[in-house]
C-alpha cells in the first residue's frame, strides 16, 4: 500500500502495532481538542501512556503550533526504539536490514517460525546492545500474532509467531520520518507522574490513554507489562488529572465505558466534574453477525 506523502517525505504514523492503538478513533479525538488549540501560538504536547503513538504523530504532523512534546511509556524497550529513532535511526536501520535479510532468505513458514522463536529467546534471556534490541523489538511487533505486546508473570515476552507472508520488517522511510518528527520530543520512561517536572511553561495538553478499566470487572486484563493496572490505579489518575487540572494543563483522556457493580457508569461517578463524552469505538460488543452493535468507549475532559 502507498503510504501517504507531504512535501515528498511520507508522513510519520506509528513504527510499531500497539493494543490500544487509536489510529481509528483520531478525527474524534481531533474533534473534542480544546476550542482555542489550534490559536495557541506556543503548545507542550504530553502523552504519558504513549504506547505506538498514533495521536502523537497526528498531531505533529499537523499542528506547528505544537513546538516541543514530552512523551513516556512504562515500556523500556518500546521507549529504548523512540530515542533511537530520535537519535540513531541509521543504526537501528542496519541492525533491522540484517534482521529482514536473514529472515526473508528462509523459504518455508516452519523455518521463518523457527527463526521466530529464536529470536524472541534472545530477546528474553540475552544482554543486546541497544540497536540489536530495539531491531530485535521491531522484528518481533512485525511477525507476532496481531502485533501484540504481552508478557507473563515474569515478564517474559511471550506472543506466539503470527505466520504473516511480506512482514515489513525494516521500513525504512517511516522510521526517517519518524525520526524527523521526534526533533522536538523529550522522551521519557518510566511511570507517567515522572514527567511532570517535564512540562512547559505556558499551554500543556496532556492526552491520556492509560491501560483501560475493562467493561466490567476491575482488573486490566491487557498485559503490556506484567504490573496490573486495576481500579486503585484508575483513581490514583484520577487525582493526577485533579493535580494537573490545578497547575492550568488541558485535559483529554480515553477510557473504556466501564460499568461498576451497580450497573452505573465507572467513570461517570470518578470524574463527576469533567466533561465527559461517549464516542464510537470502532469494536464491536456483539461478535455475531447481523446482531453487531459498536461499542462506545469515553473521552474525558477538563475544559
Ligand atoms: C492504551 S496503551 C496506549 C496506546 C497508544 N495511545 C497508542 O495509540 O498506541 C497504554 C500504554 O500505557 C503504558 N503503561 C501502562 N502502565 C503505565 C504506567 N504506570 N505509566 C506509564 N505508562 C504505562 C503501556 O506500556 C501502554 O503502552
Amino acid at each position: 500500500m502507498k503510504q501517504p506523502v507531504k512535501d515528498n517525505y511520507i508522513i510519520a504514523k506509528p513504527f510499531v502495532k500497539w493494543a490500544g492503538g487509536k489510529g481509528s478513533l483520531i478525527s474524534q479525538l481531533i474533534g473534542n481538542l480544546p476550542q482555542d488549540f489550534a490559536e495557541q501560538p506556543n503548545v507542550t504536547y504530553i502523552e504519558p501512556f504513549v504506547g505506538g503513538g498514533a495521536m502523537l504523530f497526528y498531531m505533529l504532523t499537523h499542528y506547528p503550533n505544537i513546538k516541543r512534546a514530552v512523551i513516556n511509556d512504562v515500556n523500556e524497550d518500546l521507549i529504548n526504539c523512540y530515542l533511537l529513532i530520535k537519535n540513531d535511526p541509521e543504526k537501528l536501520i542496519a541492525s533491522l536490514r540484517e534482521i529482514k535479510e536473514e529472515y526473508y532468505q528462509l523459504a518455508t513458514i516452519e523455518a521463518k517460525s523457527h527463526y521466530y522463536y529464536q529470536m524472541r529467546e534472545k530477546y528474553n534471556n540475552e544482554e543486546l546492545a541497544k540497536d540489536k534490541r530495539a531491531a530485535c523489538f521491531i522484528f518481533l511487533n512485525k511477525t507476532c500474532f496481531n502485533g501484540l505486546y504481552r508478557v507473563n508473570t515474569n515478564g517474559k515476552f511471550n506472543v506466539p509467531f503470527g505466520q504473516y507472508d511480506h512482514p515489513n520488517i525494516c521500513d525504512e522511510e517511516l522510521i526517517m520520518a519518524c525520526h524527523r518528527e521526534l526533533q522536538k520530543v523529550d522522551i521519557y520512561v518510566g511511570g507517567y507522574k515522572n514527567i511532570t517536572r517535564h512540562f512547559g511553561r505556558r499551554y500543556n495538553f496532556i492526552y491520556i490513554d492509560p491501560p483501560y478499566r475493562p467493561l466490567s470487572g476491575s482488573a486490566c486484563f491487557i498485559e503490556y507489562t506484567h504490573n496490573i493496572f486495576d481500579d486503585v490505579e484508575q483513581e490514583k489518575l484520577k487525582a493526577y488529572c485533579d493535580t494537573l487540572t490545578q497547575k492550568g494543563c488541558k485535559i483529554m483522556q480515553s477510557n473504556s465505558n466501564s460499568l461498576d457493580d451497580n450497573g452505573e457508569s465507572y467513570f461517570a461517578k470518578l470524574y463527576n466534574a469533567y466533561t465527559i463524552k461517549q464516542i464510537l469505538a470502532h469494536r464491536f460488543i456483539n461478535a455475531h453477525a447481523g446482531k453487531r452493535e459498536k461499542e462506545t468507549e469515553l473521552l474525558i475532559m477538563n475544559y
